[in-house]
């Protein structure tokens, strides 16, 4: 080691060592600031806005200023005479202001001659939380609900870490929603929360279960186009204004695995949204409304939202958006975009995107999904919707969410949902600065690992458009045999890969389901075609013959294994990128992430021996002598179970 290097870690070592002493163990996310000054709290969102600076802000002094003529939420930062003014049409633009000067400190950027001018591209920029009443989390990784018994201290951080990335609203509770949620004990609770996070400029909403005018409103019916149901809304509704006077409005899952909806009694999506809507009009309350239904007789899952919701294109009332999800299954590590975005033209929809990771590793994998989100972005106009809601990842671990990167997804989704345009390596940059200072954050390494890991996570799990494979319940580990007897077809993995002795994956053509027809003429016939389909989605759209002729010259069979091999490779690359930061990082961080690194790394070869082994048993071709041979034996494999619900993150993953 030169002499330089030795001084530098010295030297990084001694702040890795301070900084610890101030409790580097994530819970401050990517604010961890100084403080330089301390004063009482100022209330209101402006108060808020000025508090942040006198605590944090330590360069020229700082003028708040509210003007006329800027867009709502967006703000100018000027430099002016020895003094720096932020102004903004209303509080939060100053509040997000004054994020942006902070992060600016943080990240090392000259905060002298400033001259910047934001506004957010989406005007709702929305969190939603799967939390049940009794503080588990639907597919959350990171311990229970932060809103079970939410801490004035907890919720100022929360509070602050959206705001500071733009995040404007908040659903409180699962969109599998309990008719509980609209009791009063449970509003009293989140008129709590609302008031806890109004000064951050976060609206809260709430995700409503469609019979509640029968189970908590003792009616005989839900039908939305009874007077009686319709009342009785008016009513709770002006119950929930009383409490909450910002009060958001209402999310709601209907007619979607098992939930309640219109449909049960003989009307349409449009009708219950549209009653909703009209009842929430008055206190200028919206419905985000979901399209995530499918139902188990119809012969292609990924077709059914837009056989459902094409018809109602226009029917929608003006503060409903329909909230889609990305693709047209589930989350999955790759799909293509739903098709429903490039075909409804008169109603107002919004993305709902996965920032925990429920088909991606859970909270035990490092998996950046701004690369993901950006990917959906290159086929779907941001301008083409409304607004940007993500299934938070947040919990009450002690880090938030469960793996010090995953805090990144939070992030990049706020940031995105401000600018959609912002490249996943900016975000990523950015990130890494404000959470790893003691890191060269320039180091192109640890970029690259979080620019790459989406796509290592697609080639050791799914790749060449293989999808929902899962273990049955917890959607954690591989199980592409998984099949018992009795569970609706479309919720095996068999329904999706199709494997038999010709080929693999699920024939979407003109032939097969048809799916391709939903997509635009030019996507269509790219899609329908075996050889011009982008082979990162050749299984989603074909039964793909084991002896394909892939662009690499490779058989699909060879160029399968190759994938899930270079999966593995990659996997085991990060910990290697991440064991060679031990010097630059304090010791609690960088012993818990090698820790899920090495799991990861694990992880992946479960994925490629149990997916190789299992879908050779139909190709019956050799694994190519050119590459790592499986080190796990199937049967083994097959008899491996992971003993957690869907509100777990396992501790280990393959671990026999
Ligand atoms: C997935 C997930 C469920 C969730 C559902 C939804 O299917 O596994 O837990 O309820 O999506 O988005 O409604």
């Amino acid at each position: 080691m030169t002499m330089k290097r030795i001084l530098i870690s010295v030297l990084v070592l001694l702040m890795a060592g301070w900084s610890s002493a101030y409790g580097e163990d994530g819970s401050c996310l990517w604010l961890r600031l100084d403080t330089v000054n301390t004063t009482a709290m100022i209330t209101g969102v402006k108060g808020t806005a000025m508090t942040e600076l006198q605590t944090y802000w330590q360069g020229d002094p700082v003028v708040l200023k509210r003007q006329k003529g800027l867009a709502k939420d967006g703000y100018t930062i000027k430099s002016l005479n020895g003094k720096i003014v932020i102004t903004a049409a209303n509080d939060a633009g100053l509040l997000y202001g004054a994020y942006h000067l902070l992060r600016l400190q943080e990240t090392g950027e000259p905060c002298d001659m400033l001259d910047i001018k934001e506004e957010p591209f989406y005007d709702l920029r929305i969190l939603n939380h799967w939390d049940n009443p009794n503080g588990t989390v639907e597919r959350g990784f990171a311990g229970k609900s932060i809103f079970l018994n939410p801490t004035p201290e907890r919720m100022r951080m929360y509070g602050r870490a959206n705001a500071s990335v733009g995040i404007n609203g908040t659903v409180l509770n699962n969109v599998n929603a309990k008719p509980e949620a609209l009791s009063t004990e449970s509003l009293q609770k989140a008129k709590e929360i609302a008031d806890q996070l109004r000064p951050y400029g976060i609206r809260v909403y709430l995700s409503i279960n469609f019979a509640s005018p029968i189970k908590v409103g003792g009616l005989t019916t839900a039908d939305p186009l009874n007077d009686e149901v319709v009342g009785w809304w008016k009513e709770k509704v002006n119950e929930i204004y009383k409490l909450i006077p910002d009060f958001g409005g209402f999310l709601v899952k209907a007619n979607s695995e098992g939930e309640p909806g219109p449909q049960d009694f003989g009307r349409t999506h449009a009708d219950g949204a549209n009653m909703l809507a009209d009842v929430l009009r008055p206190h200028k309350g919206i419905v985000m409304w979901r399209a995530f239904v499918y139902a188990p007789q119809s012969p292609d899952r990924a077709n059914q939202a837009y056989l459902e919701f094409m018809p109602l294109d226009g029917q929608f009332a003006d503060n409903v958006i329909i909230q889609i999800k990305n693709g047209p299954v589930d989350f999955q590590p790759r799909e293509p975009y739903s098709p429903l975005f490039t075909a409804m033209q008169k109603t107002p929809m919004m993305v709902e995107f996965q920032i925990t990771q429920e088909y991606l590793g859970a909270a035990n994998h490092l998996v950046y999904l701004a690369p993901m989100w950006k990917e959906f972005f290159s086929f779907v106009k941001p301008a083409s919707l409304r607004a940007m809601a993500g299934v938070a990842n947040i919990g009450d671990d002690t880090n938030w969410c469960g793996h010090h990167f995953a805090q990144a997804n939070w992030y990049a989704f706020g940031r995105l949902a401000w600018n959609p345009e912002l490249t996943s390596k900016e975000i990523a940059e950015e990130w890494l600065k404000l959470t790893f200072s003691t890191l060269d954050t320039l180091n192109s390494q640890l970029l690259s690992v979080m620019l790459d890991s989406r796509e290592a996570c697609v080639s050791y799990m799914m790749p060449l458009g293989i999808h929902h494979i899962f273990a049955g319940s917890h959607h954690y580990g591989p199980e592409p045999w998984y099949n018992p007897r009795g569970v609706r077809a479309d919720w095996t993995p068999p329904y999706y890969h199709r494997a038999d002795s010709v080929g693999l994956g699920f024939d979407r053509t003109m032939q097969g389901s048809g799916n391709v027809r939903q997509y635009p003429d030019e996507l269509c016939r790219l899609y329908n075609d075996i050889n011009t389909c982008p082979e990162n989605l050749l299984a989603w759209f074909h039964h793909v013959p084991w002896d394909h002729r892939m662009k690499s010259g490779r058989t699909f069979w060879d160029e399968l294994c190759h994938k899930y091999d270079d999966g593995v490779h990659e996997a085991r690359h990060f910990l290697a990128v991440w064991d060679a930061m031990q010097p630059y990082v304090d010791s609690q961080r960088f012993d818990e992430v090698q820790h899920k690194l090495r799991i990861q790394a694990r992880d992946a070869e479960w994925w490629r021996d149990a997916c190789l082994l299992y879908f050779q048993t139909f190709s019956h071709r050799p694994i190519p002598q050119d590459m790592e041979h499986p080190v796990h034996n199937l049967n083994e494999m097959m008899q491996f179970r992971i003993p957690i619900t869907m509100y777990e993150n396992p501790e280990y993953g393959y671990n026999k």
